[in-house]
């Protein structure tokens, strides 16, 4: 029999990919497409859904046609995406009735304050998981609802869906025909409870959200449709889909309690596997959904980070202070440390663990003699210094200390980065062989959906590590950095906050 593939599509915050997977997990072909960014107000970011759409088909089709394959070559699709973001349509039309609201849009921070005021931070944490914050889907939903004429009499008579990105993919995929969301993304809505994995009929009163507009919750790997003619191909099963973060974790095998991975895409978003237990935290980490495979939920803790790799792309697209996002390494290079500057990237407010929605990006320590690899340098660092406070939350969680940790996403290439972060944490940094993890881990999710690959010790033995980083510098040498990060954000809080 002909060798087959299976198709990932990743549609991630700034980019829509399609990548080629063969059986051994090696990647065979990658086409990738960004698209548009809207910024309409302070603190408000979009993306057009049709765009969005555009741009994935367009990717999915150079892939196959870069490949010299046709439909019948591909076993599976396996959908993985940037979670959060909230789209609503018209059943009917299958047009959007607004942007898609994006996660790290801030619109709906007073309502959320509102919400804290009102005591439902513990009901909502115990529910879904989640922290009160306008990261995640609901309040966005609310806000279509609200503030759309016409949006919510409509959505009451059943003509509106709503769905993250997996679930517009799908239906646009499918021609309308499915209206389905993984059970890892609905649990970033905060209207899924997390013992059940259904939606929770409180919190749908809670937000006012006719249950009408929302989708099936399903497994993470299994057939659940087929693509229809819209996209001129022959019935390829779709059998795999997980929002990008727990795509990732799965694609670093972090399957079995205790491990850890951090993506550095966008933002950086840190999982620790907890097996099929939910484990609430007390660190004002998330509990979340990692996947639901063979019948069985699995879960993790994680710590957003909303802005990772997006400061890198701020330093070009922002300020013009480098062409390419692979040269702030031999910027920052230049200087063996950032002169006691030291940059909050709090683009989007504060994630994971001090969770402010008001905060905003700060800048500390500038002198007459500070230079650009000085900022490029604070840029890079303060990924890392995030990284590092949210690892000492799961620590604190777990009880115990994490042994090593898994990395993947872009800004993994950069070694200056990946050894700093080393040397703050003071724990083995592990890049994988295969660095698309978060592609390959939808690929893997669907495949084992279409029994390609027959069981998960199949694809446990593919991962190979490529690059381990070990400490250089010891915990006292790293004291006096941190000591100005500590008082960074500090300082960044308490701006936001008088
Ligand atoms: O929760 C947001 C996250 O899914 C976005 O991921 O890779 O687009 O930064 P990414």
């Amino acid at each position: 029999m002909p060798e087959k593939y299976i198709l990932a599509l990743d549609q991630g915050t700034t980019s829509s990919r399609a990548i080629l997977f063969d059986k051994y997990g090696q990647i065979c072909h990658i086409a990738q497409k960004e698209f548009t960014q809207l910024y309409p107000q302070p603190g408000w970011v979009e993306h057009d859904a049709e765009e969005i759409w555009a741009t994935q088909f367009s990717v999915m089709a150079e892939a196959i046609a870069k490949a010299s394959l046709t439909t019948a070559d591909i076993a599976a699709i396996g959908i993985t995406n940037q979670r959060e973001t909230t789209v609503v349509w018209d059943r009917a039309s299958s047009k959007p009735i607004y942007n898609a609201i994006v996660w790290q849009d801030r619109r709906t921070a007073s309502y959320c304050d509102q919400l804290k005021a009102d005591g439902l931070a513990p009901l909502i944490q115990s529910k879904t998981g989640l922290v009160i914050d306008a990261y995640f889907s609901a309040t966005k939903l609310k806000w279509i609802l609200d503030n759309v004429s016409g949006a919510r009499e409509k959505a009451v008579k059943g003509e509106l869906a709503f769905g993250t990105i997996d679930c517009w993919l799908n239906w646009k995929l499918t021609n309308g025909k499915v209206h389905a969301t993984d059970v890892s993304n609905a649990s970033r809505t905060m209207l899924m409870n997390l013992e059940t994995c259904e939606w929770d009929e409180e919190l749908l009163r809670l937000f006012d959200i006719p249950a009408s507009v929302l989708p099936e919750i399903i497994p993470s790997s299994k057939i659940y449709g087929v693509t229809e003619s819209v996209v001129k191909t022959a019935n390829i099963p779709l059998a795999g889909i997980a929002g990008d973060q727990q795509a990732a974790l799965f694609g670093q095998q972090c399957t079995t309690p205790g491990m850890v991975k951090n993506t550095y895409g966008t933002g950086c978003f840190m999982l620790m596997h907890t097996g099929d237990k939910i484990v609430h935290s007390s660190n004002k980490l998330l509990t979340t959904v990692a996947w639901k495979l063979n019948n069985r939920v699995e879960y993790a803790v994680e710590g957003s980070i909303f802005i990772g790799g997006a400061v890198v792309q701020w330093l070009r697209d922002g300020l013009h202070m480098i062409r390419s996002s692979a040269e702030i390494e031999e910027l920052a290079s230049r200087v063996t440390d950032t002169d006691g500057v030291y940059i909050v990237p709090a683009f989007a407010g504060l994630g994971a663990p001090h969770w402010n929605q008001h905060a905003r990006g700060t800048v500390f320590g500038l002198t007459r003699g500070t230079t650009r690899a000085h900022i490029a340098r604070a840029c890079l660092e303060s990924i890392a210094y995030q990284t590092m406070d949210v690892l000492k939350a799961m620590e604190a969680d777990a009880g115990l200390p994490i042994k090593e940790l898994r990395v993947d996403g872009g800004a993994t290439i950069n070694n200056l980065l990946m050894q700093f972060q080393c040397d703050l944490l003071q724990v083995p940094v592990i890049r994988p062989e295969v660095y698309e993890t978060t592609a390959l881990g939808a690929a893997y999710l669907a495949g084992l959906g279409v029994g390609y690959w027959e069981s998960t010790a199949d694809i446990q033995q593919q991962w190979k590590a490529a690059k381990e980083f070990h400490p250089e510098r010891t915990t006292e040498e790293m004291r006096s950095f941190t000591r100005g990060w500590e008082r960074a954000i500090k300082a960044s809080i308490a701006w936001a906050d008088e």
